[in-house]
């Protein structure tokens, strides 16, 4: 049994997940954070241990089994290129991907093992599952997905009830969909399959980001050595850690 830590790139470093990850990658021994890729280059070259690199210099990080990468669009392409030329996996939550840019992830799986999910976190992961399989068994009930998220949230339906409604699309079931904007709520989702006399609630509550970062840096130590394809972070759940 292989018990080496993963070794981890963490690109897009300095943001709010950036920062998740190191902290939690920290005091996890399967992890060894090996790089950290920030946009420009701190004057502290290296930070609680960890070595820090401009984007600039992506290509001269030291070996690593998988980048995680929560950066921006503009940051995909260098981070996806760099798992293809060093044969590593890539996690990646950087949303706003455009066509050309989820057309090179569809060709990466070829040829590396990865994941790019909008949600890493393992109970929605859990609750697409459900939600396929509640609408698989409920043939003509009603299927209503309720999005709840802080005020500033601008879009909607949320990525992540659209996520689910193609959970449910694939049960058999058309999702309809309605939207709240309330206070400080971090994401809430709420799936309702609704019969004849009876109604079934499929509900999930995110407490704070942490959810997203511990679910990346899961898929980060299961996907080293797995064959090239595209997992979903649902394919990845209730597989022992390393
Ligand atoms: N899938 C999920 O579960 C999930 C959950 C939360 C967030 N997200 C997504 O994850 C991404 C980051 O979110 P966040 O809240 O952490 O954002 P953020 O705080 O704005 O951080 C973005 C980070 O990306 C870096 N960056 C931007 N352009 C880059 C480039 N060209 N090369 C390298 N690094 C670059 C930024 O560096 P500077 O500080 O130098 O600008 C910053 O460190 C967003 O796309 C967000 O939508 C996904």
């Amino acid at each position: 049994m292989n018990t080496a830590p993963v070794r981890v790139v963490i690109h897009g470093a300095s943001g709010r997940m950036g920062q998740a990850l190191l902290r939690l990658a920290a005091d996890d021994p399967a992890l060894q954070v090996v790089a950290a890729v920030v946009r420009r280059a701190p004057a502290q070259r290296v930070i609680d241990g960890v070595p820090h690199f401009a984007a600039s210099e992506l290509s001269g990080v030291p070996a690593f089994d998988a980048a995680i990468d929560f950066s921006l669009p503009d940051g995909f392409d260098p981070v996806l290129a760099l798992c293809l030329a060093r044969g590593a996996a890539l996690v990646s939550g950087t949303t706003g991907l455009d066509a050309a840019q989820q057309a090179a992830l569809a060709a990466a799986a070829q040829r590396i093992p990865l994941t790019w999910a909008t949600n890493f976190s393992l109970g929605v992961a859990v609750l697409a599952e459900l939600v396929e399989r509640a609408a698989a068994s409920l043939p003509g009930w009603d299927c209503d997905i309720v999005e709840s998220h802080h005020v500033h949230k601008q879009d909607a339906p949320s990525g992540t009830a659209l996520t689910l409604g193609e959970a449910a699309r694939q049960g058999g079931a058309e999702a309809r969909y309605a939207s709240l904007r309330a206070g400080d709520i971090v994401g809430e989702h709420l799936v309702q399959f609704s019969g004849l006399g009876e109604r079934l609630e499929l509900v999930h509550r995110a407490g704070n980001r942490d959810i997203f970062a511990r679910g990346a840096l899961h898929v980060a130590r299961q996907l080293p050595g797995r064959p090239p394809g595209h997992y979903r972070v649902r394919d990845l759940v209730g597989t022992p850690g390393r």
